[in-house]
């Protein structure tokens, strides 16, 4: 099979969010802080009767009802998520419920968890899948979510929520690029999840930012390898850069560390190119970094601020409407660089992306990053897959509008509640149905041995 990749997507996120320039105000921090300084302007959360598997068991319904697709032609279908409320049970196996009455239980995959790199991962996993022996011709949905939820205190503004659903296959209108995968992984306790009890994350911020920028310099520096390779042996003799992706996307756990991570990669063309003319051209006035180290300036703010000028427009072009989900619903973790995706599609046409290659860049704490690439197809006709694609996710920014404000204090008295309901048996999570986007699916009851029941608004 050719141009295997992404064939159609569908993404949840909460039908309530709470305001940033309010949580400042509530949180007691200096104005500007979340809004301007991480560039967030509102944060999606889920009431205690939303968890992860009601997450995906909505993301999937949606994709499979509106791409108008039989439950029999998936062949495969994984979830990487970091919300864990079952060390055993895989999400996936709860989602088996919507393919009962089909009689397909016939679908190889579960669950990958590393942070929020569990998504990419099953997508590498469903795209190696169909490019494989065991492939029989059907397609694999790729399914990721979480409810990022964080203690009170300064993460707790970096939350959101949310789910996407990927449908993978041949002739995908979003293709891998076959070989180029920048992969960079190490051990660091950056963010994990030690206390089993809690959905907290232990996290040391500072300390994660360094490890993303770093990744950010790994992945690149291995991706363009990879790239330069393939020129190379193509007969194109050219020096890769960020000009050659006409799109940048990230895994985004605020908005300001996306735009830094942008131009860090134009630190990292300018660092492997001695010989850039800085006297005129994007590059023009960074003479004075010409013998910086990259390792030498994860918290360099001289550093950052030159090269954040300097990529401004860069950021602007090719980034910044990736950034519609992220600024108005959080860090969703697992499908974040997914929900950069679409928010991308919803804001361009079909025409204005055809042939385009989009590199997106994933990051899990713990830690496991790749960057690899999507190229867009040429083929933008009506009613084409990436035309069909382009207008399925054209009602994401009417769907945001409609979402319904909760006061900080409402939200964090739900973020109690959360708290002291996790793990709790025999009950009914908080939560009205009434208040959820019609057709959610939520937990209707946990019964005295911990099993959960699900049912749809
Ligand atoms: N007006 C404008 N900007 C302001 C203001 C203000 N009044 N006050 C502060 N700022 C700026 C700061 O200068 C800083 O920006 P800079 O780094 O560009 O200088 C920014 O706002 C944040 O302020 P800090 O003091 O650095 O914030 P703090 O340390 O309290 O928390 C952090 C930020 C570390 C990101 C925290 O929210 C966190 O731990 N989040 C979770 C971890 C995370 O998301 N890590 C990212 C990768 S790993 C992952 O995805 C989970």
């Amino acid at each position: 099979p050719k141009d295997v990749g992404i064939l159609a997507l569908e993404i949840y996120f909460p039908s309530q969010y709470v305001d940033q320039v309010e949580l400042e105000k509530y949180d007691g921090v200096e104005a500007g802080k979340y809004t301007l300084g991480l560039g967030q302007k509102q944060m999606g959360f889920c009431e205690a009767h939303e968890d992860i598997n009601s997450l995906c068991l909505t993301v999937v319904q949606r994709l499979v009802e509106r791409s108008h697709l039989s439950w029999e032609s998936i062949g495969r279908l994984e979830v990487g998520t970091e919300t864990i409320i079952d060390k055993s049970k895989a999400v996936k196996t709860v989602l088996m419920q919507l393919f009962e009455e089909s009689g397909n239980t016939d679908i190889e995959g579960v669950d990958t968890t590393n942070a929020c790199y569990g998504g990419t991962a099953s997508l590498f996993n469903a795209a190696n899948w169909v490019e494989s022996s065991a492939w029989d011709g059907r397609y694999a949905l790729v399914v990721c979510g979480d409810i990022a939820v964080y203690a009170t205190g300064n993460a707790r503004p970096t939350g959101g929520a949310g789910a996407v659903a990927m449908l993978v296959g041949p002739d995908a209108p979003l293709a891998l690029e076959r070989g180029l995968r920048g992969t960079h992984m190490e051990h660091v306790y950056d963010f994990y999840k030690p206390d089993l009890a809690s959905e907290y994350p232990m996290v040391d911020g500072k300390l994660s930012i360094q490890c993303y920028f770093r990744a950010v310099d790994r992945c690149y520096a291995t991706y363009r390898k990879k790239i330069q390779s393939q020129w190379q042996k193509a007969g194109i003799d050219k020096t890769f850069t960020l000009e050659d992706f006409q799109f940048m996307i990230f895994h985004t756990p605020f908005c300001k560390l996306v735009q830094k991570s942008l131009a860090r990669m134009m630190l990292n063309d300018f660092v492997a190119a001695p010989n850039l003319d800085t006297d005129n051209g994007i590059y023009k006035g960074l003479q004075p970094f010409r013998k910086v180290k990259l390792e030498d300036t994860y918290s360099d703010k001289d550093v950052e601020k030159a090269f954040q000028k300097a990529s401004q427009g860069f950021f602007n072009q090719k980034t910044k409407p990736s950034l519609l989900l992220s600024s108005r619903n959080g860090n969703m973790y697992t499908p974040s660089v997914y929900g950069c995706l679409a928010s991308l599609l919803a804001q361009y046409s079909a025409q204005q992306l055809a042939g385009s290659r989009i590199g997106a860049f994933s990051y899990g704490s713990g830690l496991a990053a790749s960057l690899f690439s999507l190229r867009v197809s040429q083929n933008a006709a009506p009613d084409s897959p990436l035309d069909k694609l382009v207008s399925s996710l054209s009602d994401m920014e009417a769907r945001l509008n409609s979402r319904k404000c909760i006061p900080p204090e409402t939200f964090a008295e739900i973020m109690k509640q959360r708290e002291d309901t996790h793990h709790l048996v025999n009950h009914t999570p908080h939560g009205s149905k009434e208040d959820l986007f019609p057709g959610t699916w939520y937990t209707e009851r946990v019964d005295d041995k911990n099993r959960r029941f699900y049912a749809r608004s």
